[in-house]
């Protein structure tokens, strides 16, 4: 379905690396550099505000396709720089009080998480991480038993950072509707990777990463805001693009989600932006996501082949995001990635402060996290299984 061959010539990357830390951010496209390059160029000859007219045309059709990759309307979609941003910008508009309860997951993200404290601490709301079911993901059940009328936020990440699982947001989101809660999902490890569409989901609000699987540039990210929200929504901060300012003593917001953005941005990255996600929408994201599952499934069964390697993921369905750890005494997995990277492999670790609640749980320090897109290929895991089983073998005979 996908032209890999194809795909990988327009990933210049692809020559020098393994690339297998695309939950860290992706390869670029060439069409995305090409086009910062040239935007870059420009700005530098003709001038900032010059070439943001002039390309205008160009990345205003972001929120368009945004929209059509996650089935809303251009008006919902607000363009960020970071995952994180969008995220904060959506969780701190919401009006808590005293007494209101926040719902999260066990893999909750430590940025969200520490929100979540600060809320607590500000303002007395309470948080309550809902338990897993026996496959490891989100107990939807055990969801709608917590919720009681001072629940006002079901807040969960789509994908977790450290591993494959891959949670059932739909099913949330017919709680969520049930009950009348807000919803927010961290879709930072999900966008580019799974198809989403937040009608179906029913979510409110909706948070990700440029960077990642959609494979634009580093400092994009962007945050869903449905209309329902924007009726009744203040931004935490205010300045002269996301209000206008109408008299000595008045302003009125924006109707629509850039209400959440603020007046400067990078151009470049906007435009690189554009052009990942018109990549990701004439590839196809479910031909994407068929990869992607059946790259997953073959790695995690060529690594549970491996002496001493224990694979990580839970879930009933698993992305590309694969962790596994190494069980014999004193290897390191910091020193491992180490290792990987002088061999031109790429992957990250996952550490125990970033899901803090998960990892404890499940007494786990750091995992190895090796992240595979659709650009991957069959040989690069046979090639990357080969040098860890040579790694291994030469640290125990060390
Ligand atoms: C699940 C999850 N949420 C949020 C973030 C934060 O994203 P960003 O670094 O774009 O702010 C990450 C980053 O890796 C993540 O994995």
């Amino acid at each position: 379905m996908l032209d890999i061959a194809r795909i990988r010539a327009e990933t210049p990357g692809t020559e020098h690396v393994i690339h297998f830390n695309n939950a860290g951010a992706s390869l670029m496209p060439a069409s995305v550099c090409h086009i910062m390059q040239t935007y870059l160029a420009d700005e530098s000859k003709f001038g900032g505000y010059e070439m943001e007219d002039k390309y205008a045309c160009d990345y205003d059709k972001v929120y368009q396709l945004l929209a059509q990759l996650i089935n809303c309307k251009s008006k919902e979609i607000a363009i960020t720089d970071s995952a994180t941003t969008a995220w904060d910008r959506a969780f701190y508009a919401l009006p808590f009080r005293k007494g209101d309860k926040i719902l999260t997951s066990i893999t909750e993200y430590a940025s969200n998480y520490i929100a979540y404290l600060q809320m607590m601490k500000r303002i007395g709301v309470s948080i309550e991480v809902i338990p897993n079911d026996r496959n490891g993901q989100i107990c939807v059940e055990a969801l709608e038993k917590m919720i009681d009328e001072n629940v006002k936020l079901i807040s969960v990440s789509h994908i977790p950072t450290n591993g494959g699982l891959v949670n059932p947001v739909e099913a949330i989101g017919t709680i969520a509707r049930k009950y009348n809660v807000w919803y927010l999902i961290d879709a930072c490890q999900s966008i580019g990777q799974v198809p989403i569409d937040v009608q179906q989901i029913g979510c409110d609000m909706l948070s990700a990463s440029g960077r990642k699987f959609l494979r634009g540039p580093r400092g994009t990210g962007f945050l869903f805001m449905s209309e329902k929200m924007l009726k009744f929504l203040e931004p935490f901060c205010l300045d002269l693009h996301s209000a206008e300012w109408k008299s000595q003593n008045e302003y009125e917001f924006r109707k629509d989600a850039r209400m959440f953005e603020i007046s400067e941005c990078n151009i470049a990255a906007k435009l690189g932006l554009t052009y990942a996600v018109q990549n990701t929408l004439d590839l196809g994201i479910e031909h994407i996501w068929q990869r992607i599952q059946q790259l997953g499934e073959l790695f995690r069964k060529k690594l549970s082949m491996i002496d001493c390697v224990l694979v990580q993921d839970l879930g009933q369905i698993k992305c590309g995001i694969v962790t596994f750890t190494v069980e014999i005494d004193g290897m390191d997995m910091v020193k491992l990635c180490k290792q990987l990277r002088e061999r031109k492999i790429n992957t990250s670790v996952a550490v125990r402060h970033h899901t803090l609640i998960d990892m404890t749980a499940r007494n786990l320090n750091h995992m190895i996290r090796a992240s595979i897109h659709y650009f991957n290929t069959e040989e690069e895991i046979d090639t990357f299984c080969r040098i860890l089983q040579d790694l291994i073998h030469t640290s125990v005979f060390m």
